[in-house]
């Protein structure tokens, strides 16, 4: 999609805002976006997999979408305990169909998600925290932080605020704006500087951030913060 004209992208918007697109879109449609994202092959995953994942006793996946995340770590191997969240029940379907057997799998939005310290790792993967406008992600953040074991982990997946996201109409300050025949999605694009803030914010003093590039030459990030 072309960006085709500047429109007002300092409107509010909240989370909810972006459900009516991921129980709309067709999954095929959508998983068009990582080839052109450049990480169909789950090299988002292999940038933590040995350090981060393979070992980990237990992993939920946050915002886990039709299971390409999970896909990716049974592909690897991963033989630890798997869960997931994902709120859109088109995507949440096709997660039951496939993954029903091997994970734990939560229908639900995040917020409502009460569990608490039952994951050696929290995965926000394709963009995840960026869901949240800039004025909830550090309570969002928190939240998420509850999901972790002492001593876990959670692991944020980022495109570079630098560049513009591909498929949106508006990409201003951070701030995209998809119009599209299934829903409006709009997101916030968070730098690593806040991010750092948001960590010690909430009282997490150990942050590492991984740059990569995916198959197109996008440039993405993983933040990797120690609860
Ligand atoms: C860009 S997709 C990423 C999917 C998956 N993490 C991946 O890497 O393939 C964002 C996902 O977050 C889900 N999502 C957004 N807000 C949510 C919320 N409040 N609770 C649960 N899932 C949510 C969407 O339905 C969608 O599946």
């Amino acid at each position: 999609m072309k960006i085709t004209k500047k429109e007002n992208t300092k409107e509010t918007w909240s989370n909810e805002d972006n459900k009516q697109y991921y129980e709309n879109i067709p999954i095929e449609i959508f998983d068009k976006y990582t080839i052109t994202g450049g990480f169909e092959n789950g090299c988002d995953v292999d940038v933590i997999y040995n350090n981060y994942l393979r070992n980990a006793a237990s992993i939920i996946d946050v915002g886990a979408g039709y299971g390409r995340v999970i896909k990716h770590l049974l592909d690897r191997g991963y033989s630890g305990k798997l869960m997931a969240i994902e709120r859109s029940k088109n995507f949440y379907c096709s997660l039951y169909k496939k993954f029903s057997g091997r994970a734990k799998l939560f229908n639900c939005s995040v917020e409502d998600f009460k569990e608490t310290k039952i994951a050696n790792v929290a995965l926000c993967m394709w963009s995840m925290l960026s869901e949240w406008p800039k004025d909830k992600q550090v309570e969002i953040l928190k939240h998420i932080t509850t999901f972790c074991k002492p001593g876990g982990i959670v692991i944020l997946e980022n495109i570079s605020h630098l560049i513009t996201p591909k498929n949106v109409n508006v990409y201003e300050q951070k701030l995209y704006k998809a119009k599209t025949e299934y829903g409006i999605l709009c997101g916030y694009i968070a730098s690593t500087e806040e991010i750092n803030y948001y960590a010690k914010a909430i009282g997490i003093t150990k942050t590492k951030h991984i740059t990569y590039i995916t198959l197109t030459g996008r440039e993405r990030i993983i933040h990797v913060l120690w609860v």
